[in-house]
C-alpha cells in the first residue's frame, strides 16, 4: 500500500481509526525514512489527542515489531518468560526477580534500558559489577538463555527499530504521555523479545512514570490485552510508588540491596513484590505448559495454587539457589561472581553523610517523596541527566527511615554516598525536603497492589 500521509493525518484528526494495513505501511515507511518528521510528529499529536482503541492500538504494535527482528525460542520446548517495569526511583526488581526465576526452571531474557532523568536503569545497575558485560547479541543471549537459563542484557538496536525513532520525536514535541504511544512502545519490545509469558510491573505514584493509579490501571489492561491479544500469557501487577522501593537509591548500592534479598533477606516490600510478580510468572508459565489462561490449577484452588507457588519462591531465596542463579548469570557475561558472596567489592563512593532527624521531640515519617530522592541521586551522579553522561556508579542514598517509622532527634534518618564534601552537603539541604514528619504516629503505607488479568478485571494481590 502508498502511503500518503496527509490523509491519515486529517483522517486521526477527526477521531478517525486506522486499518492494520495503514499502520502497517506508516510504520514501514517511517523506518524506511520516507516520512518527513514533521508529518510524523503531527501524527503523534493526532494520537495523542483522539487516542486509538484497543484493537487498533494492537494493530500498531505488530506494525511496530515488524520493522525489525525478533526472537524465537522454540528450541527450548518450554515457556520463556519475561518482566517489564514502567519504572520508578530504587526499582532493583528485576536484579532479584530475574535469577529467582531461572532457579524456579523457568527461562528468563530480559532487555532493559540506561537511567535517564530521576529513575534509574537495570544496565547501569548491573554494570556497577566489575566487568559486566550487558550489550549481548540477540544470539548471544539466546545461547546463554539456552545454557543457564537467563540474561540480563541492553535493549537491542535490532529489535523494533520504529520505536527508537518514534521515541526520539515524542521525546521533542511534548508526545510522549498517550497510552496507545506508550502501551505500543512498551509492548512492541515485549512481543519482539519473543517470551510467552510476560508480567508487567505498572507503578503509579511521585517517583514513577504514571502520576494516578487511574492511569496506571488503563495502562496495565491496555498493556495487557495487547499482549494476550498477540498470543501471548500476560498480567500486570499495578502497585503504588509514592517512597522509593526499598532502602537503597543509586546503582552498586541497589545492586547490594537486591544481594541482600536474593539472600532471602533485603527490605520486606522489595521481597514482597518480587514474590508477587515471581508468582504470576509462575502461575502464567504453568498455564501456557498446561495450554491457556483459563486452564483450572491441577489439583487445587487458585489461592492454593499462588500459596504453594509463592512458597517455592521463598524456599529458593532462603536457601540460596536464586542468589547462585545470579552468581551464574554474571558470570556467563563476564563480571565478578564474588560479589555475590563478598558485595563489598562494588565500587563505593568517597565518603558517606548521615542525614540526622530535624527536630525537638520524636515524630514520625509521614512521606518520603520518591521523586526528590530520585533527583538527589541524580544530583550526587547516580543519574545521568543526559544520553552518554557518565555516572559515578558508588554514589546514592540509602534510606534509614520510611514512611511510619518513629524517629528521635539526631537519629540518622538516611545515609548519602557522595564524592565531596560539598556535593554530600548539597545531597542533604534537598533529601530532607523529601522527608514529611508528624508528630504522631503514622501508619505504614498500605500495600492496595493489584493484578489485572487478560478479562481485564482487577484482583488484590497484597
Ligand atoms: N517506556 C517505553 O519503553 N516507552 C514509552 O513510551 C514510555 C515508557
Amino acid at each position: 500500500m502508498t502511503l500518503s500521509m496527509v490523509p491519515l493525518i486529517e483522517h486521526k484528526k477527526r477521531g478517525g481509526r486506522h486499518s492494520e494495513d495503514e499502520l502497517t505501511a506508516l510504520c514501514r515507511a517511517l523506518v524506511a525514512g520516507s516520512i518527513p518528521d514533521f508529518q510524523i510528529a503531527a501524527w503523534l499529536m493526532a494520537v495523542c489527542w483522539r487516542g486509538m482503541d484497543a484493537e487498533e492500538t494492537l494493530a500498531f504494535t505488530r506494525a511496530m515489531v515488524a520493522t525489525g527482528d525478533t526472537l524465537e525460542w522454540s528450541r527450548l520446548g518450554r515457556a520463556v518468560a519475561d518482566k517489564h517495569s514502567t519504572g520508578g526511583v530504587g526499582d532493583k526488581t528485576s536484579l532479584v526477580l530475574v535469577p529467582l526465576i531461572a532457579a524456579a526452571g523457568i527461562p528468563l531474557a530480559k532487555m532493559s534500558g540506561r537511567s535517564l532523568g530521576h529513575t534509574g536503569g537495570t544496565i547501569d545497575k548491573l554494570e556497577s559489577i566489575s566487568g559486566f558485560h550487558a550489550e549481548l547479541s540477540p544470539q548471544e543471549t539466546q545461547s546463554q538463555v539456552e545454557r543457564i537459563g537467563c540474561a540480563m542484557v541492553a535493549q537491542s538496536g535490532a529489535l523494533v527499530p520504529a520505536d527508537k525513532l518514534l521515541y526520539a520525536l515524542r521525546d521533542v514535541t511534548g508526545t510522549v504521555d498517550s497510552l496507545p504511544l506508550i502501551a505500543a512502545s512498551i509492548m512492541s519490545k515485549k512481543l519482539a523479545a519473543g517470551a510467552h509469558v510476560i508480567v508487567l510491573d505498572v507503578k503509579y505514584g511521585s517517583g514513577a512514570f504514571m502520576q494516578s493509579r487511574a492511569e496506571a490501571l488503563s495502562l496495565a489492561r491496555l498493556m495487557v490485552s495487547i499482549g494476550e491479544g498477540a498470543g501471548r500469557r500476560t498480567r500486570a501487577v499495578v502497585s503504588e510508588m509514592e517512597e522509593p522501593l526499598g532502602r537503597a537509591v543509586g546503582n552498586a548500592l541497589e545492586v547490594r540491596e537486591a544481594i541482600d534479598t536474593l539472600h532471602g533477606a533485603g527490605p520486606d516490600d522489595l521481597r514482597e513484590l518480587t514474590l508477587a510478580l515471581g508468582t504470576e510468572i509462575l502461575v502464567l508459565a504453568g498455564r501456557a505448559a498446561r495450554g491457556g489462561p483459563d486452564s483450572p490449577a491441577p489439583h487445587h484452588g487458585r489461592d492454593e495454587e499462588r500459596a504453594e507457588l509463592r512458597a517455592r519462591l521463598v524456599h529458593l531465596l532462603d536457601t540460596g539457589a536464586a542468589a547462585a542463579a545470579f552468581e551464574r548469570m554474571i558470570e556467563a557475561q563476564g563480571g565478578d561472581p564474588g560479589v555475590v558472596a563478598h558485595p563489598e567489592r562494588l565500587p563505593s563512593a568517597e565518603l558517606v553523610h548521615p542525614l540526622r532527624s530535624p527536630g525537638r521531640g520524636s515524630a514520625w515519617v509521614a512521606a518520603v517523596d520518591a521523586r526528590k530522592v530520585g533527583e538527589t541521586a541524580l544530583d550526587l551522579g547516580a543519574g545521568r541527566r543526559s544520553k552518554g553522561e557518565t555516572l559515578h556508579l558508588g554514589t546514592g542514598i540509602v534510606l534509614h527511615k520510611k514512611t511510619g517509622d518513629e524517629t528521635a532527634p539526631g537519629d540518622t534518618i538516611a545515609t548519602i554516598h557522595a564524592r565531596t564534601e560539598a556535593e554530600a552537603m548539597t545531597a542533604a539541604e534537598r533529601l530532607l525536603q523529601a522527608f514529611t514528619f508528624r508528630d504522631e504516629p503514622v501508619p505504614a503505607p498500605h500495600r492496595d497492589w493489584q493484578t489485572i488479568a487478560a478479562s481485564g478485571e482487577g484482583s488484590p494481590v497484597a
